[in-house]
């Protein structure tokens, strides 16, 4: 058992293979957070919560106790109204339209495994043994509302999972208006707040700052994650760096709008509280009725960020993650997108399905424009019936062709979308997001069917059912191209529209859930214009995301390097393209783009039939090593080696579980003159083991690779890169 319970002390350790984090119970009932960081003695635990006696000018509820205050108690779930002016986990409107309430704590429980989560992605245990839970249960005597506090302590993963659910017990309405899955008081202030920033095909860039007194933090308003800012933030230790110091990562399994602040007190120590955006929310607890939050999924690691992007990679991987194709190799793919984009017929389609068979590429992926009148992005979206102008044979007939190339055949959907311009929305006006007597403002040309509906989400599953049945298709993108605006729905009550968005996301999620499970068979992989909702909750469902609309591989470097601080490698889909880029118009060799998209799930995505012989030959090889290496890519420890964020150069290496083999990769950006020399020390590896590279024939010491490293060739140009590989011997 991970968690212990200290009943003379009144103290909870929940304790990972390198980590605690400790509960005390203050004054018998205030759950209070004492500590958290590497393991300690389960003996040890008591007394670490210091009692701050600061309350000048903060109110203090007990008159026999005048230095004791809310204010300056580190509260593991801190609600509003009763002296604590921080921001709150919590916060209700009761029926007497006040706000205040003031949970204490009733009982607990404390049991083996992980309970599912009702309707929401989580992680999850395979067996009981993996993870211990502790339930806190809570009650705010005067309005009857019950909080359950639950917290999974995943062993392997030195990882703590969170989430709350509310109940109303009383007689009369509650109002959620904030209900944040998690809050944490860190003991001081001194650390550095990192987080993933970005914009459509710009995601996922690093930043770093140092936390300064006041509020600060990054959220989504826009009813998806967001390209804007990842659902993910991390504390850094002072000095900690790539593989060392002391990190503490939070990363929220949800795809909608979510917040995710840290706030420095007057004390100048720290609370971080991450969950559902408490802007434009409520949600309304009739008498008996529960409420959910999402999960939180909390990392320690005393390794830096390199520890913690390990242990949420392998979590992410293989229990988050579900289905036939978690522990499966990908196969290589080849789109049509940037071939053709909505440009194409049956012949075309099946002659750069033939060329992708002949560079030994196993799936063609059919992408927008096979459905309605697609032949452009204003029309179409909801209409899932193949467009017989491109297609005269029907779907199943160029399914039918791709396969007897012996390729595999996948599809592109945008499922949650509707076009004005469709003959579902002449039918269903009623069907999308909206604001009665409002307008519709478009995205792309589009509107967002109202998948808070049970009978529009159905409706669609239904059509998406239709076709997957109709051919052997084994896999599928599914494409989400804009952000919510009018968030309204026609069925429901105007005491519950500000329910919409997540109601949606439960609604989606519903949907997933189904046709997931219905097509076991089918590799799902996840869109969002790119990654613009790459984020936990997709990846529960979809093993995949593609991670940007930019593919151009420079962009690339920086784009996955901060992918990687969370995701792991098996969830990036990344493809090579053609030059110029289609996104930022810039040249690079064939072969620095099969290097940045060897580090993800490989694929092409471009005319393969404009190719040269010699071009294809390339491929052709690019297709054989990374079918060697896959394993290695998708399932090994993952090591960011150069930082592209912070000079000229990327590097990572990806060393499998047993140390027996790694792939390491070298890119350097631009080209100077009497370039300096470049020694590049790898990591991961066995340090007592040899090592033959497979690309020089040499054998080297792994202590050698890396603690002297390896000197980089001499490059000429820009945008070169290197890659090798090392066999144990
Ligand atoms: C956005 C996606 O990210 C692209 O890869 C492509 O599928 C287009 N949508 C198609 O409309």
């Amino acid at each position: 058992m991970s968690i212990h319970f200290h009943e003379d002390l009144g103290v909870f350790h929940l304790q990972s293979d390198r980590s605690s984090y400790v509960i005390e119970l203050v004054r018998g009932v205030y759950p209070a957070h004492a500590y958290w960081g590497r393991r300690i003695r389960d003996n040890r635990v008591g007394n670490l919560l210091e009692r701050r006696g600061r309350a000048s000018f903060s109110p203090t509820p007990f008159r026999e106790d005048a230095s004791f205050s809310l204010d300056s108690l580190p509260q593991e779930y801190p609600g509003y109204g009763s002296g604590d002016f921080r921001q709150p986990a919590y916060q209700v409107q009761l029926a007497n339209g006040t706000t205040v309430t003031e949970a204490e704590y009733v009982r607990h429980r404390i049991y083996s495994g992980k309970p599912k989560l009702e309707g929401l992605p989580a992680v999850y245990t395979e067996q009981d043994a993996e993870a211990d839970t502790l339930e806190l249960e809570l009650l705010d005597r005067v309005s009857g509302l019950t909080i359950y506090l639950s917290y999974t302590v995943m062993n392997a993963f030195d990882a703590i999972t969170r989430s709350v659910s509310f109940r109303n017990d009383s007689k009369e309405n509650i109002t959620l208006l904030r209900a944040m899955s998690a809050s944490v008081d860190m003991n001081h202030s001194r650390y550095d707040l990192l987080h993933l920033h970005g914009a459509w095909a710009r995601e996922r860039h690093v930043q770093r700052r140092k936390l300064s007194p006041g509020m600060q933090g990054i959220e989504s308003r826009r009813g998806s994650s967001s390209h804007n800012h990842n659902p993910f933030l991390a504390l850094l230790s002072e000095g900690a760096g790539e593989e060392h110091g002391e990190v503490y990562g939070f990363s929220l399994v949800y795809s909608g709008s979510f917040s995710a602040q840290v706030e420095v007190d007057q004390y100048e120590t720290a609370r971080v509280t991450m969950g559902l955006n408490p802007f434009d929310f409520s949600w309304l607890l009739e008498p008996g009725q529960s409420f959910q939050t999402p999960e939180a999924v909390m990392v320690f690691s005393a390794e830096g960020l390199g520890g913690m992007s390990r242990r949420y990679h392998k979590m992410y991987r293989t229990r988050l993650s579900r289905g036939q194709f978690r522990d499966a190799t990908r196969p290589v793919l080849v789109n049509n997108w940037e071939a053709t984009y909505f440009n194409f017929n049956a012949d075309k389609i099946e002659q750069i399905a033939s060329a992708g068979r002949d560079l030994g590429i196993e799936l063609f992926v059919l992408d927008d424009g096979w459905f309605g009148k697609r032949n452009d992005d204003t029309t179409s979206l909801g209409d899932w019936v193949v467009d017989k102008n491109k297609l005269p044979e029907g779907l199943e007939d160029l399914v039918k062709r791709v396969r007897n190339l012996d390729m595999q055949f996948g599809l592109w959907f945008e499922p949650e979308m509707i076009s004005p311009d469709s003959d579902l929305y002449r039918q269903h006006p009623d069907w999308c997001l909206h604001v009665e007597g409002r307008r519709r403002t478009e995205g792309r040309q589009q509107l967002i069917l109202d998948f808070s509906r049970e009978e529009v989400g159905d409706a669609v599953a239904n059509m998406v059912r239709t076709i997957l049945q109709s051919a052997p298709i084994t896999y599928v993108k599914w494409d989400m191209n804009r952000n919510m605006t009018e968030i309204g729905s026609a069925a429901l009550p105007p005491e519950r529209q500000r329910e919409t968005a997540h109601r949606y996301m439960l609604g989606l999620y519903r949907v997933m859930e189904q046709l997931t499970t219905e097509f076991p068979h089918i590799l799902f992989e996840s869109c969002s214009g790119g990654g613009g909702r790459y984020d936990p909750g997709m990846l529960y469902y979809m093993p995949q995301t593609w991670t940007s609309d930019n593919s151009d591989a420079v962009s690339r470097l920086k784009i996955q390097y901060g992918t990687s601080l969370v995701y792991p490698l098996s969830s990036m889909g990344a493809h090579v393209s053609a030059v110029p880029n289609h996104q930022v118009f810039r040249n690079t060799s064939l072969r620095t783009r099969g290097h940045a998209a060897m580090s993800g799930n490989f694929g092409y995505e471009l005319d393969l039939t404009a190719f040269s012989e010699q071009e294809k030959e390339e491929v052709r090889e690019q297709v054989k090593l990374y079918k060697e290496i896959r394993h290695l890519v998708q399932f090994g420890d993952f090591y960011r080696l150069r930082n592209p964020f912070e000079g000229n150069e990327a590097a990572w290496t990806i060393v499998s579980e047993d140390r027996s083999e790694a792939v390491l990769y070298y890119f350097r950006i631009l080209s100077e003159a009497n370039e300096p020399i470049v020694w590049l020390r790898t990591a991961g590896l066995d340090p007592e083991g040899d090592y033959r590279c497979v690309e020089d024939g040499n054998i080297y010491g792994g202590d050698r690779l890396m603690n002297a490293g390896l000197a980089i060739p001499a490059m000429h140009g820009d945008f070169q890169s290197f890659m090798w590989r090392f066999e144990r011997v």
